[in-house]
């Protein structure tokens, strides 16, 4: 029998499907279990650094120079954002020791990372000790997008968040609403309780343990930003790659994955989602047999108004038909 050896990167891809249909549900799982794939394993870690690091870092950067409205924090949310901004230090140092760590001296704090040559000193609620207001600190820091979400009145609202790798929506547009207005237009949810499920989870989340789960689609070119503030220029990559020729589709169609933390924050009793993105070729996904073919049937089989609401009206067909072609219909 011959080993196949996958790059790095494919090792640790959050292949999403565990069955050869899918469909919404409640899919929240306890974080920190290690999920095991054909191709190798992910999920021990709650933020994952790995060697796209620097490059998204740089990327969210210009996008926020670009459009700050990215980043947002209502005025009640800056205890959130500091408890947000500490809790995740806190979680940096303790997965990655050799490069990072957080220490408390008095009423100072002291974060120092080295994979950014950062170290410094601040105190914890003044923003003036920082170089920017703490959320938007911290995401330079993690390659995961953030929301907070205050809990109020029986429900949770998404009063901040820096979203710069957004799936098709607006951390600016979604800023205020509620958790149960921001899924508002997502099919089906009503006749299967998805959602208002998954709201009744989350007000009971508890600080002590953190949750997961995670969410896909297609994306074109690997494009990281395809939030609605750009979609005249994503939206044009659909339909080039739709009239385009087939033989393309499997260097230019992404599989996107997010994995999505969901964890509570003790101190300001804020719900913290954090969502981390992975993106791999039709072509790298497929060069894992097991991984062509269930993404094959999965897209072959997904109910229209599901591929509608994902954005794959265009991109389900060339995907089907060039998995097919490289003899992943079998
Ligand atoms: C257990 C928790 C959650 C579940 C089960 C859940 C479920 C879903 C589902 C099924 C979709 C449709 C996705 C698709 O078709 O690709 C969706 C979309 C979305 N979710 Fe969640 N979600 C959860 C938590 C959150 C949280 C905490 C936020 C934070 C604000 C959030 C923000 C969004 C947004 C912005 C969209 C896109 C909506 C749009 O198209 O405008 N989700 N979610």
């Amino acid at each position: 029998m011959t080993t196949i050896e996958y790059s790095a990167a494919l090792r640790r891809f959050p292949f999403p499907f565990t069955k050869d249909e899918y469909r919404y549900s409640t899919n929240i799982e306890p974080a920190g279990s290690v999920a095991t794939t054909a191709a190798g394993s992910w999920g021990a870690h709650q933020l994952d650094i790995d060697e796209h690091y620097l490059p998204e870092l740089a990327q969210r950067t210009a996008i926020l120079d670009r459009d700050p409205g990215r980043y947002q924090c209502l005025p009640h949310m800056a205890a959130a954002a500091w408890d947000a901004m500490l809790t995740l230090m806190d979680r940096l140092a303790a997965e990655y020791p050799a490069d990072m760590s957080l220490a408390r001296d008095g009423s100072r704090w002291r974060w120092r990372n080295d994979r950014l040559g950062a170290d410094l000193s601040f105190t914890y609620g003044d923003e003036d000790s920082l170089p920017a207001p703490p959320l938007r600190f911290i995401a330079d820091q993690v390659q995961e997008d953030i929301v907070l979400l205050d809990q109020r009145e029986g429900g949770l609202w998404g009063d901040a968040g820096v979203v710069t790798f957004a799936a098709d929506w607006s951390m600016g547009f979604d800023c205020g609403m509620s958790f149960l207005e921001i899924h508002g237009p997502v099919p089906r949810i009503h006749t299967e309780r998805v959602i208002t499920r998954a709201h009744d989870f989350l007000l009971r989340l508890t600080p002590e343990q953190a949750y997961r789960r995670t969410n896909w689609t297609l994306t074109v070119d690997g494009k990281l930003d395809t939030s609605t503030e750009g979609y005249p220029e994503w939206g044009r990559d659909r339909r080039t790659l739709a009239e385009g020729p087939l033989s393309a589709v499997g260097d230019r169609l992404y599989l996107r994955v997010e994995v999505q933390h969901l964890i509570r924050l003790a101190n300001s009793g804020a719900v913290m989602f954090l969502i981390r993105t992975y993106l791999r070729s039709l072509r790298e996904v497929a060069s894992v047999p097991e991984w062509g073919r269930r993404l094959h049937r999965v897209l072959a089989e997904l109910p229209q108004d599901m591929a509608d609401y994902k954005g794959l009206t265009r991109t389900r067909e060339p995907a089907v038909a060039w998995l097919g072609s490289i003899g992943m219909d079998a």
